[in-house]
């Protein structure tokens, strides 16, 4: 589906008619100092979903929340004296922090591809501040090029790529950093470094007074194969007309069950709901079947995820 791109300034006006347009749930890529992001609520799942459409991403990785400052960092993410010793020293700035997610966070769980943890970020770019500060709220953001394609330090880059595909960008110049942010990882034990970035590892673990670990970046990248990743308990069978009598059903249009992706065939909707209908289902226990989702737009994502929910498991 086309739109007509809004090209905002980065003035007043341009600014709040940005914050207006996440606030009806549509996308609006804007600079920060890293790479152009491209920017919707995280609280709003469709919004989310629609992420991954203008993007042609085939799976679901989780993305980065961006927020206004450490206090609304605080309301969804569990704070430690490491993820505190790193914000003080590098936020705002090319820094996302991944740390255990809060109870009640109200973020959608597509921005976390269901995971139990979620990455932080404080953009130190002046367009990017005053976004998140007019907004009000938390922004998933990953960066605003096509899949696959190089990711954009202009505007230009930016229209190139998704022109007619999202609603607005905001225009700021060249991005002064232009490779996205370190990402750096504490859940359990000594951080990790997930990504490297515009932060180098060196300052940070001078901050941290020790060393990194390093992470597998290839599994961060495809994250349903880290063994973090949320999976069901229970085994989950795909492409199930109807269910087995010690299913749960996961219906998908009109192939109803006890919950439904989206009974009006919709994949946007389908995205939306996928990982918060399978916690619910996995809440009842026992095992799940899955409607078939069509392997177009979005429902490639969500067979992508559904596929390796349902691998065999060590
Ligand atoms: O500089 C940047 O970080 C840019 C600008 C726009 O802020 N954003 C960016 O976002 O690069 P994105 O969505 O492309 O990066 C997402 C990556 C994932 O592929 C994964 O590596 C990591 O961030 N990530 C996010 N949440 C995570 C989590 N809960 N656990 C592990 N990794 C996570
Ligand atoms: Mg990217």
């Amino acid at each position: 589906m086309t739109q007509q791109t809004e090209r905002l300034s980065a003035t007043e006006t341009g600014i709040d008619r940005a914050a207006e347009l996440l606030e009806a749930g549509a996308l609006v890529a804007f600079p920060t100092e890293t790479v152009y992001g491209l920017g919707a609520d995280a609280r709003q799942g469709e919004a989310v979903a629609a992420i991954y459409t203008a993007k042609g991403r085939p799976s679901f990785n989780p993305l980065i929340v961006h927020v206004a400052d450490v206090s609304m960092a605080q309301k969804y993410a569990e704070w430690s004296p490491e993820a505190a010793a790193l914000a003080a020293a590098f936020w705002p700035g090319p820094l996302t922090l991944v740390l255990p997610l809060c109870a009640d966070n109200g973020l959608s769980p597509l921005v976390t591809a269901g995971l139990s943890s979620v990455g932080l970020r404080v953009p130190e770019h002046t367009v990017a501040r005053a976004l998140l500060t007019a907004f009000g709220g938390p922004v998933a953001a990953p960066s605003a090029n096509p899949s696959g394609r190089i990711s954009p330090t202009t505007s230009e880059h930016v229209l190139s790529g998704l022109d007619g595909r999202i609603a607005a960008v905001v225009e700021g110049g060249a991005c002064p950093v232009g490779v996205e942010s370190t990402i750096i990882g504490l859940m359990d034990g000594p951080a990790v470094l997930l990504r490297s970035g515009g932060v180098s590892s060196e300052a940070i673990e001078a901050v941290l007074g020790q060393p990194l670990r390093h992470g597998d970046e290839s599994k961060i990248t495809a994250p349903g194969q880290m063994a973090s990743h949320y999976a069901p308990q229970g085994n989950v069978r795909l492409n199930a007309a109807q269910a087995r009598p010690d299913e749960h059903m996961l219906g998908f249009g009109n192939i109803s069950g006890d919950l439904n992706l989206s009974e009006s065939g919709d994949l946007t909707e389908a995205a939306a709901n996928l990982f918060g209908h399978l916690h619910r289902l996995d809440a009842l226990g026992g095992p799940i079947a899955v409607a078939p989702i069509p392997m177009e737009g979005l429902g490639r994502a969500i067979n992508d995820r559904l596929a390796r929910a349902a691998a065999p498991r060590d």
